[in-house]
């Protein structure tokens, strides 16, 4: 299959030809890669089976993991569920169009093939000028998992989805580099107190000051003590996910003990042989990059800025590039989105932490 790229702009949106052809690609059950304000999603026509059968099989995606749909105007919600609730419609009017993704009971539309078998559906109303007006012309509910082969970083950018997705799907829209870059908040909303499953850009904080008692998926926490026993009710989040190819640690503590651990650290590899300096990746920032005179070292931009956020997923395909054998991070704690940020972290380095006094 030929994956075919067209371009939108906040300035040109879309040559109007080339949005038709996204709609017939999506009406008759193709596949269009797009982006959001969090991370490119991998588009199919939700409420056909066979669309999302089509979105696992490029992603090489288990079929237990739900895709989430998304929307183009918050009246489409009615549609696929069974009833908006009170907390729904606060939510959505509090955050929509924006990075938090609801999850409430299906409408028999919405066929279990989108679900992974579930009664519930996730649903969010992305916050990207070009992802609206395509949804918008669409017509139907997008299913839109993270547009990335299953188990890689999600895509930042239109050139990591053709990395991964070249010659698999239908069509690529390259809007640019997404504001975001880390996946939707998802706030489960069945039971009677909403329940974080992962965490994202929209804080625990702030969905408290617009609905009251907010719990977080036990499991989350669990994750990084008691390892993978505890089921986490997002069936994606017990992956491991967005991992670079080579092992990572990470190092947390005090600034300067850490970036002082890492430079040990890779003193010792070098000096055993176990690797050379040009095959250890360091995970770190602008504010801190100077400790580090050899080894392969990626910076996320600035510890106090969103920029950590945005281009950690790069970062980590950065390292896949450079070919390294292991990778030693820093940990970037006060920040706004800590919690999300340390949770692709962790779960990059697969819960491999150390703690530095
Ligand atoms: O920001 C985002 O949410 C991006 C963009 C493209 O919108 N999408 C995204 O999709 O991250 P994906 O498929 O990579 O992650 C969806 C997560 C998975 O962990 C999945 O298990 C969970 O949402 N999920 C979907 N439907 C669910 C449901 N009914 N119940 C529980 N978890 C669900
Ligand atoms: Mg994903």
């Amino acid at each position: 299959m030929i994956t075919k790229s067209i371009k939108w702009t906040p300035e040109d949106g879309f040559d109007a030809k080339q949005l038709e052809e996204t709609k017939k690609v999506i009406v008759s059950g193709g596949l269009v890669a797009f982006p959001t304000e969090t991370v490119y999603g991998l588009g199919g026509n939700g409420l056909l089976p066979e669309a999302a059968k089509k979105i696992y099989a490029a992603k090489g995606r288990p079929s237990d993991n739900p895709l989430i749909l998304h929307i183009a105007r918050k009246e489409q919600l009615r549609s696929i569920v069974q009833s908006v609730t009170e907390t729904a419609e606060k939510l959505a009017d509090a955050f929509w169009p924006g990075p938090l993704t609801l999850i409430l009971n299906k409408a028999a539309c919405v066929p279990y093939e989108t679900t992974g078998g579930l009664d519930t559906v996730a649903v969010r109303m992305p916050e990207h000028e070009g992802a609206l007006a395509f949804l918008e012309n669409a017509g139907v509910p997008v299913a839109a998992p993270s547009a990335n082969l299953s188990g890689r970083p999600s895509p930042t950018k239109a050139e990591h989805v053709r990395e991964d997705l070249d010659g698999r799907i239908d069509m690529i829209i390259d809007g640019g580099e997404v504001g975001i870059g880390f996946e939707s908040t998802i706030v489960d909303l069945t039971e009677e107190i909403p329940v974080i499953l992962r965490p994202g850009y929209i804080t625990k904080q702030m969905l408290e000051s617009v609905v009251g008692e907010v719990m977080t998926d036990p499991a989350l926490a669990a994750e990084s003590e008691a390892g993978p026993e505890v089921r986490p009710k997002a069936p994606g989040m017990k992956y491991r996910h967005y991992a670079p190819k080579a092992p990572m640690t990470v190092f947390r503590g005090r600034e300067e003990a850490v970036a002082a651990r890492i430079q040990k650290e890779i003193d010792t590899y070098c000096k055993s042989g176990t690797y050379r300096a040009e095959e250890i990746g360091i995970l770190t920032t602008e504010e801190t990059k100077h400790h580090y005179p050899v080894g392969q070292v990626v910076s996320v931009g600035s510890r106090h800025k969103h920029t950590v956020g945005r281009y950690l997923y790069e970062a980590l395909r950065k390292f896949d590039e450079l070919h390294v054998k292991m990778i030693l991070s820093e940990s970037f704690c006060g920040l706004e989105q800590e919690e999300a940020v340390m949770n692709r972290l962790l779960k990059a380095a697969g819960q491999h932490v150390v703690d530095v006094k």
